[in-house]
């Protein structure tokens, strides 16, 4: 598939995921296999303004390319000047979400609010598009509510508009994250539009990956499943290619990864206290591990890098590997 110049062979994309997916964490999915990142999702007119904390969210590395920017926004004019503001940045591609599904951003018609007014998200999808030369892709959901799907006419719209790319997480905004993705939809979109389409939603498993790839999908976007397993990424590109599992990641490996990811957090110093935000990671590094409980009890108390590497590292020597 290609997005603008950009050529990808079944592409698996790390979902953005606000206070989640931040440089650290996209740099380690990058190393397990990711082929794409986006940064979380940034205000267009927070990024007019200069707002630092938001040009820092924004940024990517040359390390996790190809990287795209996401922003959103519900002012045509905010979302252009947002993107010339984003090409500084210089990211491979920028990502318009019209899929958040929080309350307030979507009463202003932001995020999946742009589903309730078709020609305003067109609007504002060709004013990004005119506004760069950089390829503009959108990620967006099925509908408002299962009374309003209206992700066909949207896709066909947003191909007219000039994306280069659409995912589509597969829930309504009146879902949220409930219920199951209906992946259905998929295919109905793959028969109404011929730019790459990534299925989103509920991917969690190699077998989960396949079955988008088998609907269709150029590509597969995972959200949820990298966080809970940031393995998953290599787990499915094994799949595909050899139908079988990989085995499990060693103690010291998750060890190492979890230390490594922990010290970029803290380098990068993403907010007040690495350490206490890092404790969200703890359960993905070290899942189906039962011997780690006792571990991460004392992690939820450590406040100091120092203290969560050594603790860290007491436990992998607390816990020789079974040969
Ligand atoms: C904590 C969290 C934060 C999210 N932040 C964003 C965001 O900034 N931009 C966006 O487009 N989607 C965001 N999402 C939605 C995900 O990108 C994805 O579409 C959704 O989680 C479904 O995929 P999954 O089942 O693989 O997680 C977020 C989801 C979660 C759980």
């Amino acid at each position: 598939m290609q997005i603008g110049d950009l050529s990808l062979q079944k592409p698996l994309i790390l979902a953005p995921m606000e206070n989640v997916t931040d440089l650290s964490f996209r740099l380690v999915a990058k190393g397990l296999g990711a082929d794409v990142t986006m940064t979380e999702f940034t205000a267009a007119e927070a990024l007019i303004r200069q707002i630092k904390k938001a040009l820092k969210k924004a940024r990517i590395s040359d390390e996790e390319r190809p990287a795209g920017i996401q922003i959103f926004g519900s002012r045509p004019q905010s979302m252009a000047e947002a993107a010339r503001v984003v090409e500084s940045l210089r990211p491979d591609f920028i990502d318009i979400n019209a899929g958040c599904w929080v309350k307030n951003h979507c009463a202003r018609f932001e995020g999946a609010g742009l589903l309730k007014d078709l020609p305003l998200f067109e609007s504002i999808v060709r004013a990004t598009v005119e506004a760069t030369h950089l390829p503009v892709t959108v990620k967006t959901r099925l509908g408002w509510d299962e009374k309003s799907i209206v992700i066909l006419e949207a896709a066909k719209m947003v191909e007219a508009a000039g994306a280069k790319m659409l995912t589509v997480h597969c829930r309504t905004r009146a879902q949220g994250y409930k219920g199951r993705a209906d992946w259905s939809w998929l295919e109905k979109v793959r028969k109404a539009v011929s730019i790459p389409l990534i299925g989103n939603g509920d991917v969690v498993s190699p077998q989960d990956a396949k079955a988008l790839f088998d609907i269709g999908c150029d590509g597969v976007m995972i959200g949820r499943g990298a966080t809970a397993n940031p393995w998953i990424f290599r787990e499915i590109k094994h799949f595909l290619k050899t139908g079988s599992p990989l085995p499990e990641p060693s103690l010291a490996e998750r060890t190492a990864l979890a230390v490594e990811h922990l010290r970029s957090v803290c380098a990068h110093k993403e907010c007040r206290n690495p350490v206490l935000t890092f404790r969200k990671h703890y359960a993905g590094y070290f899942r189906n591990v039962p011997s780690f409980r006792p571990a991460r009890m004392g992690l939820m108390k450590i406040e100091t890098l120092e203290g969560a590497v050594e603790r860290l590292q007491r436990f992998l020597m607390e816990n020789p590997e079974k040969a």
